[in-house]
């Protein structure tokens, strides 16, 4: 009952009172350090792959804000280019900060994005913040409700589907009705410590704010399964896409297969020449056109295609290759590109680990028999 009068009596009052990422770091250290190292900390001023596009699309407006930055306390005006980001503002530099995702009260489906409506916090009250702790412990900067809408929406309001003013989708990492439970489970597992310094509750563990995903080596393993089959002169590798989202969410990502036969140390076959997208069927990204012509940046897009692998599903790649013999190692990598090579025609940038392709993940097999 006082978790309903509660969570209705915030939304009733107006005023907001926003509470910057590093006041939380005086209780939440662990957690506090986890997110700083996280993606969600990291906004125009510090992604470089971010600012430049979202400056090649427009030099007046950013748009982008909505999701990158939207604690901003002049969303509108950036959304309609009456300001631009500015580095001395603290609603600025937080990026996905803290108090937005704790302050979320619902996800409001739409078609072009989904649209995060927040609570509104009573003036002259401590903020009251979201999340699925039992029997949150009390403190002096903040309310706690336990809120199960969190657990189910808190991801979709960002992460769910991207479609530009063209209905031409940018993005789609999401079903309509599908919940952020999954998405909880594997980018923010328990880890040790409990959810604040003194933890009273004596929990001992916490949900891990790190949100680690494709820059992250260890972790980005864990997404696909790859296995191989050979005989004769054909090769079979199946991919199985373990994560509920298809293996493409970002636009400017591919991830390809480099798959080659060594004999005697030599390579003796590979699946593409020169270029990884020479092998249609291993090379997953997306393309845009603008009138039937080629296009680079999203946004201004008249149509768009995807080679994608779904949530949850597997596709076998059929390669035919020279008889193998005894002997004969077969190597097959997933490589991701963070910025498709595209990108370098429309923008400089000076990380170049940004284009060099990185491994996920390889497996090698050795034929045994003739
Ligand atoms: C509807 C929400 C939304 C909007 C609006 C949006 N983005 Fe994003 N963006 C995301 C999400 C969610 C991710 C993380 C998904 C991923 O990496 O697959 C992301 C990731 C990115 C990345 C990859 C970041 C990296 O470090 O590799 C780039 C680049 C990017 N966005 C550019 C833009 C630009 C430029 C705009 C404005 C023109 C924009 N986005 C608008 C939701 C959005
Ligand atoms: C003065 C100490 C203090 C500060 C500062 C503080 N918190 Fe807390 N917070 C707590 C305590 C204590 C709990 C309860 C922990 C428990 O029960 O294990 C808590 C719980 C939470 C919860 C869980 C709520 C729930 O119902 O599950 C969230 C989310 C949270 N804090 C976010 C924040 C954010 C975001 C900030 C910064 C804007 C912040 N806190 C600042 C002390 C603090
Ligand atoms: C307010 C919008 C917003 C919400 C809500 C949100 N995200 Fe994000 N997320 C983003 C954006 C934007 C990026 C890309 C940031 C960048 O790279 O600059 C991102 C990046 C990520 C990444 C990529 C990290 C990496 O290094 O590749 C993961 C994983 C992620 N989010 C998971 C989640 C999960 C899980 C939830 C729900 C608990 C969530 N996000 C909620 C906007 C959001
Ligand atoms: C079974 C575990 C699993 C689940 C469930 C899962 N993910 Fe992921 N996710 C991963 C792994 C592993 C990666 C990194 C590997 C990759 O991208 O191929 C990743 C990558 C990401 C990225 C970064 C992609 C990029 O190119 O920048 C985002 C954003 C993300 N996940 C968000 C989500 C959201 C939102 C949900 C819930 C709908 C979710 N994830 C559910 C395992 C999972
Ligand atoms: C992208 C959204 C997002 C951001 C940003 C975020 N959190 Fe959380 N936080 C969550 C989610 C989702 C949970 C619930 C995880 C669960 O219940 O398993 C959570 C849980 C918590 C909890 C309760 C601990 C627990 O084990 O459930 C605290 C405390 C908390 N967050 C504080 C913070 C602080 C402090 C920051 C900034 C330094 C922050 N959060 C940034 C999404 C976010």
């Amino acid at each position: 009952m006082k978790v309903l009068f509660l969570f209705f009596g915030v939304l009733l009052t107006v005023h907001a009172k926003s509470l910057d990422n590093h006041s939380c770091k005086e209780c939440h250290e662990n957690i506090y350090n986890e997110y700083q190292q996280s993606y969600h900390a990291k906004s125009y001023f510090t992604d470089e792959l971010h600012q430049k596009v979202a400056d090649a699309v427009s030099t007046k407006r950013y748009a982008c804000a909505r999701c990158h930055m939207p604690m901003a306390n002049n969303l509108k005006d950036l959304i309609s280019g009456k300001a631009r980001p500015d580095k001395n503002n603290k609603t600025h530099t937080d990026a996905i900060s803290c108090f937005f995702c704790h302050t979320i009260a619902y996800v409001k489906k739409s078609h072009r994005f989904n649209i995060n409506i927040k609570s509104r916090q009573a003036d002259g009250y401590k903020p009251t913040l979201y999340g699925r702790l039992v029997n949150p412990d009390e403190n002096d900067k903040h309310s706690s409700v336990n809120n199960p809408i969190y657990g189910k929406h808190v991801c979709s309001g960002c992460h769910s589907h991207k479609l530009n003013e063209n209905n031409v989708t940018i993005f789609a990492a999401m079903q309509p009705n599908q919940d952020s439970i999954a998405c909880i489970k594997c980018h923010m597992p328990e880890v040790e410590g409990g959810a604040e310094k003194m933890d009273k509750r004596a929990r001992g563990h916490h949900a891990s704010h790190r949100f680690l995903g494709i820059h992250d080596k260890a972790f980005r393993k864990t997404g696909v399964d790859i296995n191989l089959s050979v005989s004769g002169e054909s090769l079979e590798v199946t991919l199985h896409n373990k994560m509920a989202h298809p293996l493409i969410i970002q636009p400017a990502r591919v991830k390809f297969i480099k798959a080659q036969i060594k004999r005697s140390g030599k390579i003796i076959w590979q699946n593409y020449r020169e270029k990884p997208e020479e092998d249609r069927q291993g090379y997953f990204g997306y393309s845009f056109q603008k009138e039937g012509k080629k296009i680079i940046l999203p946004a201004t897009a008249t149509s768009g295609s995807v080679h994608n692998l779904d949530a949850k599903s597997s596709v076998v790649l059929h390669y035919h290759t020279p008889r193998v013999q005894k002997g004969d190692k077969i190597i097959v990598g997933l490589w991701v590109q963070l910025a498709k090579s595209d990108c370098t025609s429309i923008v400089t940038l000076e990380d170049q680990s940004l284009i060099k392709p990185e491994l996920i993940k390889s497996v090698a097999h050795v034929v045994k028999t003739q």
